[in-house]
């Protein structure tokens, strides 16, 4: 591996990388979403036996985090967690350093969370093995996307046709723009709601199709799916908003649910924040899969890690 920075700059991902679904088609999306029924964390294959699965998080996570290493020791990968607080990161070592150094120490795969979005993609440009992004920035967040679709799948025939719902902090979230793009591939038909402050009208142009509706009855009526984002308040800097206006006219309700179709699903990618985005009665109501999407997220990483390192069957 050599170290010249400039060069590389034009160099392709490695093989094998998951940086976001933007730059997959609908055949690479429904392929990994097959291959995830096939994978049972209850039932551990060795498909990744001998496999060193580095887990290297800048940012905090419970569910990403804890569902990657569940997946690859259930399929006998070693796996190694490297946090930014308590690592040499502290000490100023730059995301490429402290990627050479895994790979030195023996990783086949990384997985990365990182709060710049294009980290991972920088990462994967200038190593020889996968990268698998955990979430970068405001950018994408692509195993969230392929779970929630999965999680989507257990309920629904199909995603094509389905009128998605997603409620909230659109502006900073990167499940939002994986979500987003992962419908327009699949078919399926997305609203997107929440105030100006949080969802510019921008955003309509990151995939074709794309609505905003700025009233949460108007964005739930007649939804199959209703996907609550979370307000980020660690990204809210400079951003004005009044939350008790925010939750007065966007918190999904149990009101607001009603207005959807009968069996609509409500989602949550967690964490979830009970009175703010929505209410409890909401998040425990019997319409809320919001435990079953986190389930739901072995099973997937299961198959997005054997699918990269090529082991998939
Ligand atoms: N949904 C999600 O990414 O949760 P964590 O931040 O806990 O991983």
């Amino acid at each position: 591996m050599h170290h010249s920075h400039c060069i590389e700059e034009m160099n392709k991902p490695a093989r094998g990388s998951l940086l976001g679904i933007e730059h997959l088609d609908g055949g690479e999306i429904l392929g990994l979403l097959k291959l995830a029924r096939r994978m049972n964390p209850m039932k551990p294959r060795p498909l990744l036996r001998g496999k060193r699965v580095l887990l290297l998080f800048y940012e905090p996570s419970t569910r990403t985090r804890s569902s990657f290493e569940i997946a690859a020791k259930s399929m006998a990968a070693m796996t190694t967690l490297v946090l930014s607080s308590g690592s040499s990161i502290e000490k100023g070592e730059s995301l490429l350093d402290t990627a050479y150094t895994l790979r030195a120490l023996g990783a086949d795969l990384i997985v990365v969370r990182h709060p710049l979005a294009g980290a991972p993609a920088l990462m994967a440009r200038h190593l020889d093995i996968p990268v698998v992004n955990a979430g970068d920035g405001m950018h994408e967040h692509p195993s969230q996307a392929l779970l929630d679709a999965y999680t989507i799948l257990r309920h629904k025939k199909t995603l094509k046709g389905l009128q998605v719902a997603i409620v909230g902090d659109v502006y900073h979230s990167r499940v939002a723009r994986s979500a987003i793009h992962l419908s327009a591939k699949v078919g399926a038909r997305v609203t997107l709601c929440g105030p100006p402050e949080l969802l510019p009208e921008v955003a309509t142009t990151l995939a074709p199709g794309l609505h905003i509706t700025r009233t949460a009855e108007d964005a739930v009526r007649g939804a199959d799916v209703i996907m609550v984002l979370r307000v980020q308040k660690e990204r809210l800097a400079g951003v004005k908003i009044s939350l008790q206006n925010y939750t007065e006219r966007y918190q999904v309700t149990m009101s607001r649910v009603k207005l959807a179709k009968r069996d609509a699903m409500v989602m949550h990618p967690g964490p979830i924040i009970r009175g703010l985005e929505l209410t409890s009665e909401v998040a425990d109501c019997p319409q809320s899969v919001i435990v079953e999407e986190v389930r739901n997220g072995v099973s997937m990483r299961m198959a997005i890690l054997s699918k990269a390192l090529g082991r998939a069957r």
